[in-house]
């Protein structure tokens, strides 16, 4: 095997949530195009059919799709085991799908956490926390079976820092890490690695209310060092690394992709446009 080949996902079958946009949609294609063999799964079937129809027609290969709300907790066994059944077994878990606290109109909530209410922080601990372990568990069966088993979580930089307004959605975060790291042990014996994935601020529509605003996102942004959004192609390169057998001894790990805003920089990082005055 040449170390290219260390980095393809040849005949891998890969169930993918939260594949319909964003950053899942960039792992699936980014999977097909490494040679996976992938299952796509959003809330319904016609979310995913654009992705599935491109990966047809970029890589020849066909994308199953499988489909249910994550908030609900019977959907995570039934889309694994669909998932398993289309592709004859399953290799890979990637859970994506994940959510922030919303309004009924559907629009981010960031507000203060002493005014934040029960009824927003459940679909968050639903779908980032609780279906995440049931994912896992479901998955778990269909993993010993396979020759090359991992789980890969999409947490976020958010699991790592402190984001005051988003706390539903940071202690979900950092809960996908502690479980990949939980997990990882575990599991190590039974051959399957387990990792996480740190993004920080990618351009998707979980994050449009904020790169839509150029006072906002400008804000934002001069606290990530690269001093600029990533794209989800960005993230996808890491997934299949991690899932790849380039990374066959990478297990527990939380990879940050965050363009260095997690970095630790005392408030200095201001310093790169240039000592302020007087020093
Ligand atoms: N964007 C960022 O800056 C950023 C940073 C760090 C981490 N992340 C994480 O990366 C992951 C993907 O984020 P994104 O920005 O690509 O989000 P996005 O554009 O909002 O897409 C979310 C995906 O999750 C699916 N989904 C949402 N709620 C669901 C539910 N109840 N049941 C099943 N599927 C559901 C959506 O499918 P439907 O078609 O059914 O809506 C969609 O495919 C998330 O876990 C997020 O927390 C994002």
């Amino acid at each position: 095997m040449t170390v290219t080949d260390l980095f393809r996902l040849d005949d891998v079958r890969a169930l993918i949530t939260g594949a319909s946009r964003g950053i899942g949609a960039a792992i699936a294609q980014a999977f097909a195009e490494s040679g996976a063999r992938v299952a796509l799964a959003a809330r319904t079937e016609r979310a995913t059919e654009d992705v599935a129809g491109r990966i047809g027609r970029s890589c020849g290969t066909e994308a199953h799709r499988v489909a249910g709300d994550l908030a609900d907790p019977e959907v995570a066994p039934r889309l694994v085991d669909q998932a398993a059944h289309a592709l004859g077994g399953l290799d890979v878990l990637v859970h994506n799908a994940g959510v922030l606290p919303t309004d009924p109109q559907g629009n981010p909530v960031l507000k203060p956490f002493a005014r934040s209410t029960p009824e927003e922080w459940q679909p968050v601990v639903a779908v980032n926390l609780a279906a995440t372990v049931a994912l896992c568990r479901a998955a778990h069966r269909h993993l010993l079976e396979s020759p090359r088993p991992s789980v890969l979580l999409v947490s976020s930089v958010a699991g790592l820092i402190g984001v005051p307004t988003m706390e539903a959605y940071g202690v979900t975060k950092a809960a996908q890490v502690s479980l990949a790291r939980s997990l990882a042990t575990g599991w190590a014996p039974q051959r399957i690695r387990v990792n996480a994935l740190c993004p920080g601020w990618v351009r998707t529509d979980m994050t449009s209310v904020v790169h839509g605003d150029e006072a906002l996102s400008g804000h934002l942004l001069r606290h990530v060092p690269m001093r600029r959004w990533a794209d989800p192609g960005e993230v996808a390169g890491s997934a299949v690394f991690l899932t790849s057998p380039a990374a066959s001894f990478i297990t527990g790990q939380a990879l940050v992709i965050d363009g260095g805003l997690s970095v630790p920089h005392g408030g200095l990082a201001d310093l790169a446009a240039g000592p302020p005055d007087g020093m």
